[in-house]
């Protein structure tokens, strides 16, 4: 099934989803207007306006006290660069180990995430993937990130494997590290921006489909969960200046993030060491990235592929993907076209009505979970999923492989 650009751009418009920034979707015409007007970011439509820069509120500091520690053998790393960075520099305990609110403030005083958007995420984790109030940057199942993989870790991340694949979800592959850093050839003009990052994003897409056996895409990790896994890349990690308020991500802060050393030839992961460059400077306290704006991206990105917003799998051999109609599994509470549409709703709806089955958890166990869920997304007007059609859901078998950070290779994996 395909959704053209102007499909997606109406559907946005009829439905009215947007409380913000509403201006851009009022017609399709001015959404491709938008787009026109490239800025540091690429094509995409946000920020409307170039923010402000003010580099007292926006340094990041690495002296002194947020010094870069490189994690002992007792300290926590995981899949996640941003979290993985934060704890190496004490913004996070260094650990690795935190409670829900320890990851909103970090993120927010980091990154300058979006409170909305880190409570959606750090909830989620601590109530599905660890103890309710807290949870690991890496861990084992029911501990931590690297033990998520099914219901929050996922395959076609950027740099980390895919489980089945490589026998790891939270090691680096520094093939795919080195394809993404190929986009851009020219140090002295690179940029990692959304365009760079939604080309990056089908290439993975497919080398999933052709070298995992059991790729598995799910309608909350691989719809909304991985593509924060490419937009935050640029979102978050780009330096902003008075020259590029909205960022530019550079060759040499891209490797400092991704605990990538050694030059162009000779480039090397080292385990867990990602460091926020000197003179860092994150988002704008005015621009922090929010719930909105990542589905904002997450249309962008599908506007240069659409099976995006499909979930899908291989079905034990490589190149066997099929994608699952959003209609069929959510028993037609959402038509394809809708979910297509809102696809954080769609994410969001589907794991509220799979929580139970996924998580082993009760219903009053994950009231937490919902009303985090309900307010995360109150600005999107979603419906509600009654229930997912599990023989649907049962055509995908690596859905229900739970597991990380190691777990076994699947045979016909291709490596390289
Ligand atoms: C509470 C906040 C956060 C949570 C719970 C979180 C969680 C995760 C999870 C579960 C993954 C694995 C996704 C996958 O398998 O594709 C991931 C990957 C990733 N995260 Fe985070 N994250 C958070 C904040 C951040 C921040 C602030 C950044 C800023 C740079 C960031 C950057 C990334 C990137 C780039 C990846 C993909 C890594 C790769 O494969 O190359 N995250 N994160
Ligand atoms: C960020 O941009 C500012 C202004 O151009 C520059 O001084 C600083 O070194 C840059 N930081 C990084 C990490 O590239
Ligand atoms: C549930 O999924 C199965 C398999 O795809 C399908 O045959 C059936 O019609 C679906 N049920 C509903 C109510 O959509």
């Amino acid at each position: 099934m395909k959704t053209s650009t102007a499909a997606l751009s109406l559907a946005l418009y009829a439905q009215g989803i947007y409380a913000f920034p509403r201006a851009m979707y009022d017609t399709a015409e001015h959404f491709a207007a938008l787009q026109k007007r490239a800025g540091p970011q690429g094509g995409a439509p946000l920020p409307l306006v170039p923010p402000p820069f003010d580099p007292a509120l926006q340094y990041v500091s690495n002296q002194g006290q947020y010094k870069f520690v490189p994690p002992g053998p007792l300290d926590e790393r995981g899949p996640c660069p941003g979290l993985n960075a934060l704890a190496n520099h004490n913004y996070l305990p260094h650990n690795g180990i935190a409670t829900i609110q320890q990851f909103v403030d970090a993120t927010n005083k980091g990154f300058g995430m979006s409170r909305d958007l880190s409570t959606f995420l750090a909830v989620y984790g601590a109530i599905v993937d660890g103890t309710g109030t807290g949870w690991s940057i890496r861990g084992t199942p029911h501990t931590g990130i690297s033990g998520s993989h099914g219901n929050y870790e996922t395959d076609s991340s950027p740099c980390r494997g895919d489980l089945n694949q490589w026998g790891s979800n939270t090691d680096l592959q520094i093939t795919q590290f080195k394809r993404l850093y190929a986009l851009q050839p020219n140090a002295a003009t690179a940029n990692y921006n959304l365009d760079v990052l939604r080309t990056f994003r089908t290439q993975r897409l497919t080398e999933s489909i052709n070298k995992n056996p059991y790729f598995s895409y799910g309608p909350f990790t691989g719809v909304a969960v991985s593509q924060a896994a490419f937009t935050f890349i640029y979102r978050f990690m780009a330096n902003k200046s008075s020259e590029y308020p909205e960022g530019r991500l550079d060759k040499a802060t891209l490797k400092s993030f991704m605990s990538i050393q050694g030059d162009d030839n000779n480039l090397k992961w080292v385990p867990g060491n990602e460091q926020f460059p000197d003179y860092f400077y994150k988002r704008h306290p005015t621009d922090e990235y929010s719930i909105p704006y990542f589905q904002s991206d997450i249309v962008y990105f599908a506007q240069a592929d659409p099976r995006i917003l499909i979930p899908g799998c291989n079905k034990g051999k490589v190149n066997t993907y099929s994608a699952l109609d959003p209609g069929t599994l959510s028993n037609g509470a959402y038509t394809a076209q809708q979910a297509a549409a809102n696809p954080v709703c769609f994410a969001s709806a589907f794991a509220k009505a799979e929580a139970t089955a996924f998580t082993g958890l009760s219903t009053s166990q994950l009231a937490p979970l919902f009303s985090a869920l309900d307010s995360a997304t109150g600005g999107l007007n979603c419906k509600a999923i009654g229930s997912v059609n599990q023989t649907a859901l049962a055509a995908c078998p690596g859905f229900s492989f739970y597991g990380g950070p190691n777990g076994p290779v699947a045979p016909g994996a291709i490596q390289n």
